[in-house]
């Protein structure tokens, strides 16, 4: 059966690497985005690769405004949502937010507040029609403060803590809700770190996504797998250690 499926900051290289594989399932794509260009060239890669149907529209997500129609429009089209991916995101430079409030607070919108907004809008479509499956994608810098990127990692943290509760409201109308933290991840937004071991390709932390998903897992997913000790690690250690590292 083809399904419905929303993907929130579709022109990301994580989201990108999932749609190709739901077009190739033959579902109906709805992509939101800012980049009204890289969206219909997406679209178009999407209808040629198999999918149904693929609508866009323009989401800048720090448009709080814009939030509640762009919804409504996708509802319209879609009544019945199977799946939403909400993958858009930004590295802050986290020095920079350190002597800009402005900027930190940008970054708390970019990566943390207007994931909630959106979050709240399509909880309340979930919770009606009483199934689907609320994906998001957060990261395992949200798992423990440090120094070097904790701007990003609180406002992913909070997302992670929203996802929590979404999830214990929303399992009695049979609604998935699953938080996706990959690791390190080589995309745009990794552009200018180097590369090692521990680092994974977008269509590896896809498929994972996908497998996820269909099997209706509603749940915290470390992605690929071994992030889930790395990180059990890294939280175990007591605070009078974690303080004195320069992580
Ligand atoms: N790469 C990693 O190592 C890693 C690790 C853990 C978690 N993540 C998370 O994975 C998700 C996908 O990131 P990625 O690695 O695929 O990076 P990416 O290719 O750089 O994608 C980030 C996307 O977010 C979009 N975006 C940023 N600000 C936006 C805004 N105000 N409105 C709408 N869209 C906006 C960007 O749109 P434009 O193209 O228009 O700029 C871009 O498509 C993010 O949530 C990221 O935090 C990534």
């Amino acid at each position: 059966m083809k399904r419905n499926i929303l993907i929130i900051g579709a022109t990301s290289a994580i989201a990108q690497a999932t749609l190709r594989l739901y077009a190739e399932a033959q579902d109906n794509l709805y992509l939101l985005g800012r980049n009204t260009e890289q969206l219909e060239t997406i679209a178009s890669d999407a209808t040629v690769r198999g999918a149904s149907e693929v609508h866009t529209a323009v989401l800048d997500v720090n448009q709080f405004e814009t939030h509640e129609t762009t919804l409504q429009q996708v509802f319209e089209t879609f009544p019945i949502l199977d799946i939403v991916l909400i993958a858009h995101g930004t590295l802050p430079d986290q020095k920079a937010c350190e002597h800009d409030v402005h900027l930190t607070m940008t970054e708390l919108s970019t990566n943390g507040i207007s994931t909630i907004s959106l979050l709240t809008l399509l909880a309340n479509q979930f919770e009606q029609q009483q199934k689907g499956t609320i994906a998001v994608i957060t990261s395992v810098a949200g798992d423990r403060g440090r120094q070097s990127n904790y701007v990003y990692g609180a406002a992913k943290g909070m997302v992670s803590l929203f996802l929590q509760g979404l999830r214990n409201r929303l399992y009695p109308n049979h609604v998935h809700v699953l938080d996706i933290k990959p690791g390190f991840v080589d995309t745009p937004m990794t552009a200018n770190f180097k590369k090692g071991a521990l680092w994974a390709k977008p269509e590896k932390i896809a498929t994972s996504i996908v497998k996820a998903i269909d099997k209706n897992q509603s749940k915290t997913l470390y992605t690929p797998f071994f992030w889930a000790g790395i990180m059990l690690i890294i939280r175990s250690v007591p605070d009078v250690i974690f303080k004195r590292l320069k992580l």
